[in-house]
């Protein structure tokens, strides 16, 4: 059983239940700016499960592609990832318990060949809101799960995604596989970790809105999720991830460039965090989203990647300068790209943009090592103070994560404090020099300054309905002549386009909308989907500038109070800015 026959047996099984197979949403949630990356394989199908139609119909079925940055730093044992895929199965107001349950028995036990003696499952045993999900045991029953292989547990282990989280959500029924060779208990004790979670599935029947209240969603649905690298591991026998099949291509080419052996354990940490990082950096440079390594969001992640890959490249002893990344990343690519065409359309941005960012730390990389050891060798007490922190960060470019690691490894700590007051200190200097990017309101801000400031918000808006959902603000400069707008897109826009997004704005003008402003604490506007730029830079109450259903933006404005006054919008000029992303230069007359 390898990866790909996971994936082909899943989904096609779910295409004879009715189901119609959909690509993976891009990485980057298209309409969701609350997270970075999509981390399950529901998250682009939100809007569906609160009752929105699908194109495709009430039943679906994917793999996506998730990321998870909060697991980074654990990568390099056996079982974290930072990219990993999610199969799943979804039913839109379609159908519900009986057939969700007998559909993942009969696909583990006849498709996978799974012997029900080693699977026990676990329901919602109940709260004030919602009672015990007898229905679902009595199901389980009749497939033939035992009483005792039955757990009911509570809204910590059986509702999804939690009792915190807004949005739809569910009690659900998770199910388990016994891994070890020991004899397979009789009863299921959830606390014994040769159970190991092998699927979910939620029924998602609730909206938790933000006013802290449940009510019924449209639908009764069903969302399913798989988490592909720890099903295959433990369909293989194996207790390390990383000896699963879904690997072996990628660490064996990382022996290859290195000489060493996996399992030689001086290098085992290394090669998983290098196979790890690089499998995401590819999956992340070939999205459709275009994201490039850069200092903020998405971008900055993937330089992280980046720079910690080519760091425990060179404790594997590989010579960073030879083409060791491409042919990694070519691995990744082929082993990859029949779930994700993308991957191939995209091969030259994904093997030139990592060359290009290795070729660019790499040369910085020695310097900073040498600095740091310099500065550690001389260290009164155990701290590396802001000024050391701030001058790796600014001169050597070491992301923050990569002192911090570095002094982990020496037990030295890091003034974390200090570092992010400087570093704000010395972002608000580069904001007030030549640059003038907009973030945040500006003193000297004028009449005309302003009526341009709302109108990068009402251009937005416009380029997400003419271009898509994946257009993003990358920046703005402004002065009282015209405007200037940089934003994520790929392509040249054409004539038509153009004259769409222009008509669009002046249409916006016409209508002559209020704009309001709003305070209320960043958590809140998140959750009611307004755009930002620099989600962790923002103070925990912001300002949120409303236009009326047209645009909802985190921003410290100045801004006019009505659309009405702008005149009107013309675009002078569209082009290139940066790899992925587009230039809008227009005035206001
Ligand atoms: N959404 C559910 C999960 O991710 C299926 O576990």
């Amino acid at each position: 059983m390898d990866n790909i026959n996971l994936k082909d047996i899943y989904l096609s099984f779910f295409e004879s239940k009715g189901h119609k197979v959909i690509p993976s949403a891009p990485i980057i949630p298209e309409n969701d700016p609350t997270v970075l990356f999509n981390t399950a394989g529901m998250q682009p199908l939100v809007p569906y499960l609160k009752g929105e139609p699908h194109p495709e119909g009430t039943r679906l079925t994917d793999v996506q592609k998730c990321f998870r940055t909060n697991d980074l730093d654990e990568v390099g044992d056996t079982t974290h990832h930072t990219f990993f895929e999610m199969l799943g199965n979804w039913s839109l107001g379609d159908y519900f318990k009986k057939e969700s349950i007998e559909w993942s028995f009969e696909l583990l036990t006849k498709h996978l060949n799974i012997p029900k003696e080693r699977l026990a499952v676990t329901v919602f045993k109940g709260n004030n809101m919602v009672p015990a999900d007898n229905e679902t045991a009595e199901l389980w029953k009749k497939q033939g799960i035992p009483e005792e292989r039955i757990a009911f547990l509570g809204e910590d282990d059986n509702w999804w995604p939690n009792m915190e989280a807004t949005g739809p959500c569910g009690s659900d029924t998770e199910i388990f596989y016994w891994r070890s060779n020991e004899e397979v208990p009789e009863k299921f004790d959830p606390e014994n970790d040769n159970w190991v979670e092998i699927w979910n599935n939620v029924f998602m029947q609730y909206m938790h809105n933000p006013d802290g209240t449940f009510t019924p969603l449209k639908n009764t649905n069903v969302d399913t999720g798989m988490g592909v690298e720890r099903v295959v591991s433990v369909l293989e026998g194996v207790n390390d991830n990383y000896k699963s099949s879904i690997w072996k291509n990628i660490i064996a080419k990382i022996e290859e460039v290195s000489g060493k052996n996996y399992d030689d354990e001086r290098y085992t940490k290394y090669m998983r965090i290098v196979a790890d990082h690089i499998r995401a950096i590819v999956i992340i440079l070939g999205d459709d989203a275009k994201i490039m390594p850069s200092n903020k969001d998405q971008g900055y992640i993937l330089r992280r990647l980046i720079r910690r890959t080519i760091r425990y490249a060179k404790q594997l002893e590989i010579k960073i300068d030879s083409d060791w990344e491409q042919e990694i990343a070519d691995i990744v690519i082929e082993d990859y790209k029949k779930y994700y065409k993308e991957l191939e359309r995209n091969r030259d941005f994904i093997l030139d943009s990592l060359k290009n960012e290795k070729i660019k730390f790499n040369r910085t990389l020695e310097k900073g090592l040498r600095e740091f050891e310099k500065v550690t060798k001389n260290l009164e007490g155990k701290i590396i103070d802001k000024d050391i922190a701030f001058k790796l960060y600014d001169t050597y470019g070491f992301p923050i994560e990569l002192t911090e690691e570095l002094a982990k490894e020496q037990n030295l700590m890091v003034d974390m404090g200090g570092f992010k007051a400087k570093f704000e200190e010395h972002q608000a200097k580069s904001r007030a020099g030549s640059e003038q990017k907009f973030k945040g309101g500006l003193a000297s801000t004028g009449e005309m300054e302003t009526k341009y400031h709302t109108a990068t918000h009402l251009l937005n808006a416009a380029l997400k309905k003419v271009l898509g959902g994946h257009v993003h603000q990358r920046g703005s400069n402004i002065t009282a002549e015209r405007m200037r707008f940089d934003f994520t897109q790929d392509e040249k826009m054409t004539d038509e386009q153009k004259k769409q997004a222009e008509d669009l704005v002046n249409e916006y003008i016409k209508m002559a909308i209020p704009v309001e402003r709003l305070e209320m604490p960043k958590e809140e506007a998140i959750k009611m989907g307004a755009e930002c730029q620099f989600i962790e830079r923002y103070p925990d109450i912001v300002t949120v500038y409303k236009i009326g259903n047209v645009s909802l933006e985190i921003c410290g404005g100045p801004h006019v109070s009505n659309t009405s006054e702008l005149g009107t919008f013309k675009i002078k000029k569209e082009e290139a800015s940066s790899a992925g992303v587009r230039r809008i230069k227009a005035i206001l007359c």
